[in-house]
């Protein structure tokens, strides 16, 4: 039998780092599917407020709450007993103060028995980061395409493209490192920007999601590696299996089976001894 999996730790993560081994990562927001991550040897798990969007249907990430979070991450640590599990602030859970903020942080921790939090913006969420980790949370922030801001960001599209917009997230970026983030997720930034941000970072991981191969890890979005999310699939997302498809089949099958009699067939019933069943009968009588 393989040998069970030791937890993933910090420590490790930046040994993986020092080791120049590339670090994997999904969002997930359920016990089966956290089973199956936890399988395959992924390494960290975000418990995305994307659940917002995947799991509930919301055009947006902005109405998930911190019971919606914590509901989902208590399921995924079931699920996934070593993996680094990360739990990501929604929105206005930590916008409005730093104490708001390391409330919330908390919750995750004691509730779900997260690993660390997530949070999204640059210096001006540098004291939040800093708040939290000064509570004894590993914090990781978020740059480029964040998802809680982007209405102000003009839609769901690459960040930093120009020299100027590059400088400010570089800048964000040393921001929230020095604030104590042990790890930064670069969404949808020029490749070669993430490069000039994981070659700056000292003491801190960077993640990327489609920002390319230069960072210490790779992040992508579950439903968008297997076709469950049915509105739109981003370009930085890889299909790695059709699963959307393979379900929707074995619907259409159940569906016609029932309705054309072929289903269920004995194999899927429970049957009764002759003998109870006459006595059953006869009770009726
Ligand atoms: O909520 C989420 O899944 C995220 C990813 C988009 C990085 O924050």
């Amino acid at each position: 039998m393989a040998e069970a999996r030791k937890k993933i730790t910090l420590p490790y993560l930046f040994k993986k780092v020092a080791d120049c081994e590339p670090i994997t990562w999904l969002t997930c927001y359920d016990y089966p599917t956290a089973y199956l991550q936890e399988q395959a040897g992924i390494e960290m798990i975000l418990v995305g407020d994307s659940l917002g969007m995947t799991m509930l249907g919301y055009e947006s990430t902005l109405p998930v709450t911190m019971e919606d979070m914590i509901r989902h991450a208590q399921a995924v640590r079931r699920g996934a007993p070593t993996a680094f599990v990360i739990g990501d602030m929604p929105y206005m859970t930590y916008q409005p103060s730093v104490e708001t903020a390391i409330r919330n942080a908390g919750r995750f921790m004691a509730e779900a028995g997260c690993d660390a939090i997530k949070l999204e913006g640059g210096a001006a969420m540098a004291d939040r980061i800093k708040g939290i980790v000064d509570s004894g949370i590993p914090a990781i922030g978020h740059l480029g395409l964040t998802p809680q801001s982007v209405s102000a960001l003009g839609g769901f599209r690459v960040q930093g493209k120009n020299a100027a917009l590059a400088k400010k997230i570089v800048d964000d970026a040393k921001a929230l490192e020095q604030a104590g983030a042990f790890m930064i997720l670069l969404e949808m930034v020029p490749d070669r920007l993430c490069e000039v941000i994981t070659n700056r970072a000292e003491n801190c991981i960077i993640m990327s999601l489609g920002s390319g191969p230069h960072a210490h890890g790779q992040l992508l979005i579950y439903h968008d590696m297997f076709g469950l999310y049915p509105r739109f699939k981003p370009k930085m997302a890889k299909v790695f299996g059709n699963a959307g498809e393979v379900i929707l089949n074995g619907l259409t099958a159940y569906h016609d089976e029932v309705i054309n009699k072929k289903f269920p067939q004995q194999e899927n019933w429970f049957g009764m001894p002759d003998e109870e069943f006459d006595d059953l009968l006869k009770m009726l009588k």
